[in-house]
């Protein structure tokens, strides 16, 4: 990602700007180079007609995506080094630290809980977390420490998302995934969300995007959250929500198509040819896929594209790793009607 070199006189007002433009990459951070500031932005063709020098460097991360580093650093001083090994990373949502514990650090949690809060002072709840289950993709939790609650208030691209993580399905990995889909997204578009959970991609996309949103998920709670949700970020929005609560594959066919469809897909829930039939330009689909079936899972999506009649391009983005040799993977479906 470049950077933006600016006068430090004019940093403010220019990230100001930039912020406004959607060209200010926020997981990044400045850097001070005598009298200049460098200011990260996005790869983006306006960044070169905005008067100022752009170079052509990678900016550190901000520190909350060097999370990991941090705690291992803090528990050098109690863990051995064949313990650390098997330190997992972690995730922070609101004042909720979530943390796998192997059975290897099991005599441990008390260190790891130790290590978090010296980390994360703020923290109220530790918990550590087991699987994803059923239907709605809720994780199994057991709260290590704090106080006894797995509701919290998480703070994400600009907006605040209300989830219980004992109710609802919840990734804050996503972050970055919710952060390029809004910058793909063009004021005026028509977007239709299945599978919406408490509404973290809808938010997002509707607090950068002049956009219509129509969003359907089956879980009740997760439902009664995103509603809460948009009324919690009502004036940050510039797109408006509609929210659905039932089925999708009852509802979708339904509805009428859209200008972009995102299908966080449910893990072993096959949406493709439903999601798709309601896609007139992109649709964003999501799938857990072994990387010897990269090729496969393009040319099945390629089959269903000339099964409804719709020539498809397709570039399939590796989103995270799941487990060894098994990724997330979004396939962008560009859709050009014949
Ligand atoms: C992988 S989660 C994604 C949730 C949300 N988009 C997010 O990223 O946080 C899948 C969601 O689909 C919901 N779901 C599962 N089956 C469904 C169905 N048939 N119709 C609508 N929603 C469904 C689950 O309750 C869950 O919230």
């Amino acid at each position: 990602m470049p950077a933006l070199k600016v006068p430090k006189t004019e940093a403010e007002p220019v990230k100001r700007k930039l912020k406004k433009l959607n060209l200010y990459d926020g997981k990044r951070r400045p850097k001070k180079e005598d009298n200049f500031v460098l200011l990260p932005v996005i790869e983006d063709r306006r960044i070169y007609s905005l008067g100022y020098e752009v170079l052509p460097i990678e900016l550190p991360f901000r520190p909350e995506r060097q999370i990991y580093k941090n705690l291992e650093s803090v528990l050098v001083e109690r863990l051995s080094k064949e313990e650390l090994k098997y330190l997992r990373r972690y995730d922070v949502i609101g004042d909720i630290a979530v943390i796998q514990i192997p059975s290897q650090l099991e005599h441990r949690v008390d260190d790891i809980v130790w290590g978090l809060r010296k980390v994360h002072p703020f923290l109220k709840v530790i918990a550590k977390k087991g699987f994803h289950k059923g239907a709605f993709r809720i994780r199994d939790y057991s709260i290590l420490w704090g106080e006894g609650r797995l509701e919290t208030i998480h703070k994400e691209n600009g907006v605040e998302i209300k989830v219980d993580l004992s109710k609802v399905f919840f990734n804050p990995r996503m972050k970055g995934e919710r952060y390029r889909l809004a910058q793909l997204v063009r004021d005026g578009e028509r977007v239709l969300i299945p599978f919406a959970g408490v509404l973290p991609y809808a938010l997002v996309i509707a607090r950068y995007r002049r956009v219509k949103i129509t969003a359907v998920e089956l879980n009740r709670e997760a439902y009664e959250l995103g509603l809460e949700n948009i009324e919690r970020n009502r004036k940050r929005l510039k797109g408006n929500i509609e929210f659905i609560h039932g089925d999708a594959f009852k509802v979708l066919p339904e509805l009428p198509s859209y200008d972009r469809v995102i299908s966080p897909t449910p893990r072993g829930v096959d949406a493709l040819a439903l999601t798709l039939s309601k896609a007139r330009e992109w649709l964003h689909y999501y799938d857990f896929v072994h990387e010897d079936e990269l090729d496969a899972f393009r040319r099945k999506i390629l089959d269903e594209c000339s099964r409804q009649g719709k020539r498809c391009e397709i570039k399939v983005k590796k989103v995270s790793d799941f487990k060894p040799h098994v990724f997330k993977v979004c396939a962008d479906v560009r859709i050009f009607l014949e």
